[in-house]
């Protein structure tokens, strides 16, 4: 039985397997209704969420399953005081498969010590958050049509974003990936990924200015500075607004560079460009239901 917890958990072929799958999904959606037929998915969220939770849901839906859950803590029993391993050997006799979303770094690692179904991490803390790296990476494919030899400039909260640290983890397996971490000093990457990347050898720089960026990369990547994560507002406050990019900013960038965002977005993106052809979140938000698609199929092992 596998679990996604870490985007490690994946070879660079499985990777390259679901997002092939993925793209099949969506040119035939039809060969793919009834795979789940008689299954069930589990959705815990323990913090807010839209996309993930709602597109895991319409994932196993449109494989033919069915969906339960909650939506927040406050719902469920951990409000009473139950702790994760009991809701998740409870929950475990219930589903076929559990995507889970917790505030508490390690929480979904801890729930495969006593699930008996696969646990998928829907986002741990400022920790990981494997299938949104997925969504990340088959956006990147289909904009890009290639994983290799790109300039990925990665923007705002570089701390505590843990969408960054799972598509850099990935993607630093790939060829010719060059990074540009774009931060204030206060958010720049963790230590621990720095170390990492300098352990593989990978071709990366940290600056500060966006605007001296742009002209060089293939994708950006933006982020929303994560309020949730900081222990002073005052700090959040000087902070938040750092980055915010818009047609001006857009005018030295290539013509054909691709802007992602994991979305929520609070600031860090003016409107003003969400209809520029270089825009890809609201389309990386969709594609994100159909990787999920494949990875319930490969975690459930349906053919
Ligand atoms: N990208 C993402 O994780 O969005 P939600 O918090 O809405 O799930």
């Amino acid at each position: 039985m596998r679990s996604l917890i870490d985007i490690v958990n994946l070879s660079t072929q499985e990777i390259d397997e679901l997002i092939a799958v993925a793209q099949d999904i969506m040119a035939n959606p039809s060969k793919y209704a009834e795979k789940c037929r008689g299954k069930k998915l589990a959705t815990l969220f323990f913090e807010p969420s839209t996309r993930t939770r709602l597109s895991f849901e319409a994932a196993m839906y449109e494989l033919g399953g069915n969906v339960l859950g909650f939506s927040e803590a406050s719902s469920s029993s951990s409000a009473k005081g139950e702790s994760v391993s009991d809701t998740i050997r409870v929950v475990s006799g219930y589903a076929d498969i559990i995507a889970m979303r917790h505030p508490k770094e390690g929480a979904p690692l801890a729930a495969t010590f006593v699930s008996n179904v696969p646990i998928i991490n829907a986002g741990d803390g400022g920790h990981n958050h494997p299938t949104q790296t997925l969504t990340d990476l088959l956006t990147i494919k289909k904009e890009k049509g290639t994983l290799d030899n790109l300039t990925i400039g990665c923007c705002g909260d570089l701390k505590f974003g843990r969408t960054v640290h799972s598509l850099v983890k990935a993607l630093q397996r790939y060829q010719g990936i060059k990074f540009v971490f774009i931060s204030p000093e206060e958010l720049r990457i963790p230590d621990y990924l720095r170390y990492e990347l300098q352990k593989a050898g990978a071709d990366f720089v940290e600056v500060q200015k966006l605007d001296e960026a742009i002209p060089q990369l293939d994708i950006l990547y933006m982020t929303r500075v994560q309020r949730e994560r900081f222990f002073n507002e005052a700090d959040y406050i000087r902070l938040k607004d750092t980055y915010i990019l818009d047609s001006e900013k857009l005018q030295n960038a290539k013509s054909d560079l691709s802007i992602l965002h994991p979305l929520p977005r609070v600031n860090e993106i003016s409107t003003e460009i969400d209809n520029d052809p270089r825009a890809c979140y609201f389309r990386q938000a969709l594609y994100g239901k159909y990787i999920r698609m494949a990875l319930i199929l490969k975690l459930l092992e349906v053919e």
